[in-house]
């Protein structure tokens, strides 16, 4: 093992090459395909840029209109899959179940998705995007006792999810063009981030062979941890805990500070950003935009700001270079939309499925392609005896 360096938690090892999104830590840059993510967020719809992260370009009119049809056509659930629904206890985690559905899609879809059979590829492209929001909204309904709401021609991704979640028969959700345009904005600063911890999951499990639906499920589970996608659920509960206890963010900012209390400022700190997460200052702003758009207040916005102040004013977080991420104010938007708590996660699923379909094509395209095997520094026992049992 002495050639091996060890490099804990891969933090300086380029583990492959892409061409799909850049970022610079340093100066808060980020970028998909080579688009500034404060453009996309504004003027892009979320298909659009799922278009531009899996094909590489900007779709023209007619690219758009035949991925739409995809989306559209692809939507529904095929029966059978609607009965593992009611095989799930009704309180089952919505990311346990997205995953294990995403992995059983392929059980019902296209078998071998050939990326170099481009129509056939972008059918299945297109049909685990429309497929994950089915899956999410129809766990939802499922969990609440409501029956499964389809997707309606006239809408857009977005706007399409929030139907499915929230409409009933006989009465359909419209949402306001302020609430359809927070979603679609949150869609598109998850869509993809190079090479964290779930899209590195997703390419390690494609490096073997996998098929597209089972990488992208392994990608969902590596999602679900708290220091990843789980925090934006977690940085609501922390928000929540200091406003019903009434600690000062002060005194919260001390347990954090106190090593031994293993509590982490949640939505705080990244690998990569050392100055700032440019996906944070868009969604703060939308946050604030979208209570007052909607004329509505939340005690917990003002406790997040409260709790950025006090940290950024703080030598620990700032010696550190610890700064608020995507997941400290994106919580606050999801909420206003009326979105429940344990789903979270899941919509930062959903918005990271085109990423995650990117990068399994990239590593399946790649007919150079190593398989991703790390290696390792042991330090177990160089050598034991084997002993019979009764000797033991
Ligand atoms: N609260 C308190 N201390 C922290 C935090 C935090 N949120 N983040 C990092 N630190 C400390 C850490 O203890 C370490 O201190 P020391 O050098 O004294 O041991 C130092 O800052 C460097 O941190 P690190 O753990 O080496 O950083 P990392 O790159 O391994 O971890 C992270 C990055 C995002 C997992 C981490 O900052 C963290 O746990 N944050 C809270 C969870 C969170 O918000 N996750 C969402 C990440 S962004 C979107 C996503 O991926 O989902």
């Amino acid at each position: 093992t002495g050639l091996i360096t060890l490099d804990d938690g891969y933090g300086n090892t380029g583990s492959c090459q892409s061409a799909i999104t850049f970022i610079d830590g340093e100066k808060g840059i980020l970028r998909y395909r080579g688009i500034p993510i404060e453009d996309l967020a504004e003027r892009s719809s979320f298909i659009e840029t799922a278009e531009l992260l899996i094909f590489g370009e900007l779709p023209d009119e007619e690219e758009r209109t035949e991925f739409r049809h995809l989306l559209s056509e692809n939507a529904a659930l095929h029966r059978d899959m609607r009965k593992h629904f009611d095989g799930f206890p009704a309180d089952a985690h919505p990311m346990a179940i997205l995953s294990a559905m995403i992995n059983a899609l392929q059980t019902h879809e296209l078998h071998d998705i050939e990326t170099t059979d481009a129509a056939h590829f972008k059918y299945a492209a297109a049909g685990l995007i429309a497929k994950t929001r089915t899956i999410a909204a129809a766990s939802y309904k499922s969990h609440i006792g409501q029956p499964i709401a389809y997707p309606r021609y006239d809408l857009n991704y977005a706007e399409n999810f929030l139907h499915m979640m929230f409409s009933v028969p006989y009465r359909d959700y419209e949402p306001t063009p302020e609430v359809a345009h927070a979603l679609n904005m949150f869609l598109v600063l998850h869509a993809d981030h190079e090479q964290n911890c779930s899209t590195s999951t997703v390419r390690m499990v494609a490096s073997s062979g996998a098929n597209m639906y089972s990488s992208v499920s392994a990608g969902v589970n590596a999602l679900w941890g708290r220091l990843h996608g789980g925090a934006n659920m977690a940085v609501i509960e922390m928000l929540e805990h200091i406003r019903t206890t009434g600690i000062t963010p002060e005194a919260y900012l001390a347990r954090v500070k106190d090593r031994s209390s293993g509590v982490k400022l949640m939505g705080f700190g990244h690998r990569v950003y050392r100055n700032f997460d440019p996906r944070a200052r868009i969604l703060k702003d939308a946050a604030d935009k979208l209570l007052d758009a909607m004329h509505v207040t939340d005690p917990l916005l003002d406790i997040a700001r409260e709790v950025e102040q006090a940290a950024l004013a703080d030598d620990y977080f700032a010696s550190r270079r610890l700064y608020p991420n995507v997941d400290f104010y994106s919580g606050i938007i999801l909420r206003a939309i009326g979105i429940p708590l344990d789903m979270f996660t899941v919509m930062f699923a959903i918005g990271r499925t085109p990423g995650w379909i990117a990068h399994w094509k990239e590593v399946t395209d790649n007919p150079r392609q190593r398989i991703y095997r790390p290696r390792q520094v042991y330090v177990g026992n160089p050598l034991s005896q084997w002993v019979p049992r009764s000797e033991r």
